[in-house]
This record gives C-alpha cells, sequence and structure tokens, in this order.
C-alpha cells in the first residue's frame, strides 16, 4: 500500500510532551481513566488551540483572489468587524461580524447557517438568528438580479430579531466592499477573539 500523508504509520504529536496518548483503536474500548486523562489535557489544549484554529480557518483566505468583489472574502469579513467596532457594537458582535462569511467560498448556499453554527454556543439568540438569516436579509440590498425575491425578508417581518438583521446587514455587510476603507489589521480582533472563546459554551437548540 502507497504510504500517504493520510495514513501515518507514527500518531500526531502531542501539544504538551508531558500529556499521554489514549492507545486504544476504538471510543468503544476507552474508560473512565481514559476520558479522565483526555478532560483533564482537552482543557488548556482548547484553552489555546480553538481560538487560534478559528483565526486559522479565516485567515488561511487572506490571500485569496475574487470573482470580481473589489476585496476579497478575507477582507470584508475584517472590514465588517472594523465597521462593527468603529460603530460601538459590543465585542462579541465584532467578532460575529468578523466570522459572518467565513463559510461564503466553501458552502455559498447555506453559509449563514454556518457562521451560525461556527459561534452558536458563544452568542446571543439575536446574533445567532440574525448569521442564519443575513444573505436572505441581504437581498434587500440587491438590485436587478435576475430572479432574486428582494423582499424575501419580510416572512420574518414582526420578529424580535428582525430589526437588528437588517441593521447588522446594511450597516455591516451589504456596504463592506471598499478597497479604500481603512480596515483594520487581523491583530486588532486577535484578542477579541481569544476571550470570546474563553466564555463558557451555552447549549445550543438544534433548529
Ligand atoms: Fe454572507
Ligand atoms: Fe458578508
Amino acid at each position: 500500500m502507497p504510504v500517504t500523508e493520510n495514513s501515518p504509520s507514527a500518531p500526531s504529536p502531542l501539544k504538551n510532551p508531558d500529556w499521554r496518548y489514549i492507545d486504544k483503536p476504538a471510543l468503544d474500548d476507552f474508560r473512565a481513566e481514559d476520558w479522565a486523562i483526555l478532560n483533564r489535557q482537552r482543557e488548556p489544549y482548547m484553552a489555546e488551540e480553538q481560538a487560534r484554529q478559528a483565526l486559522r480557518a479565516l485567515t488561511e483566505s487572506k490571500d485569496d483572489a475574487t470573482f470580481g468583489y473589489r476585496i476579497n472574502n478575507y477582507l470584508h469579513c475584517l472590514q465588517s468587524a472594523t465597521m462593527a467596532m468603529r460603530d460601538g457594537c459590543d465585542e462579541e458582535t465584532v467578532v460575529v461580524a468578523l466570522f459572518h462569511d467565513l463559510g461564503f467560498i466553501t458552502c455559498p448556499d447555506t453559509h449563514g447557517e454556518f457562521a451560525a453554527a461556527f459561534l452558536g454556543a458563544y452568542i446571543s439568540e439575536a446574533n445567532r438568528w440574525m448569521l442564519q438569516r443575513h444573505a436572505i436579509f441581504q437581498q434587500v440590498h440587491v438590485e436587478g438580479y435576475p430572479g432574486l425575491d428582494r423582499d424575501a425578508r419580510e416572512r420574518w417581518r414582526g420578529h424580535p430579531h428582525f430589526e437588528w438583521t437588517a441593521e447588522f446587514v446594511a450597516k455591516y455587510d451589504q456596504n463592506a466592499i471598499q478597497p479604500d476603507y481603512d480596515t483594520a489589521p487581523i491583530e486588532v480582533f486577535e484578542p477579541m477573539v481569544r476571550r470570546f472563546f474563553a466564555r463558557p459554551p451555552r447549549p445550543v437548540p438544534i433548529d
């Protein structure tokens, strides 16, 4: 059998060399003492890695090309977060803006739900609701697109989170496509992202 990157013969390195592997082939074989070890090691691992890997997922797209917008999706995300920050939004909302389009290229039709799932345990219900529907709310800003229902958001008119979703899209999303805007660098947001993921997660309902 050819050796590929996906069939390593050695285990992945531990983040801390003093930690232990659970050297068993399946979860079926794990016992209470194994879970105790994993849980002990998981906590310090997540404290550093969750925010770092979330940021990496975004920064991986830093130099990607665009299909016609004047700035790429990465800069759109940064610009959206910058606008939210400068407008005095709370830190959670700034981080929400930073990641709101993380899946815009990889899962375009479901990227709102993707962002809602990505951040869902750390954000308010208003922000989660907004993320899930922001692309549909954006349609009201889209003139001349064939077959698009600009009023698709109207099905939610009167919902408690309707106004916030409309506001987010109008102020920090549909306009965050400007190459000459003074967009803050990722370093400004990194400490916010670390604080964001350090907060206790909440249970998220499955819709
Ligand atoms: Fe979006
Ligand atoms: Fe966006």
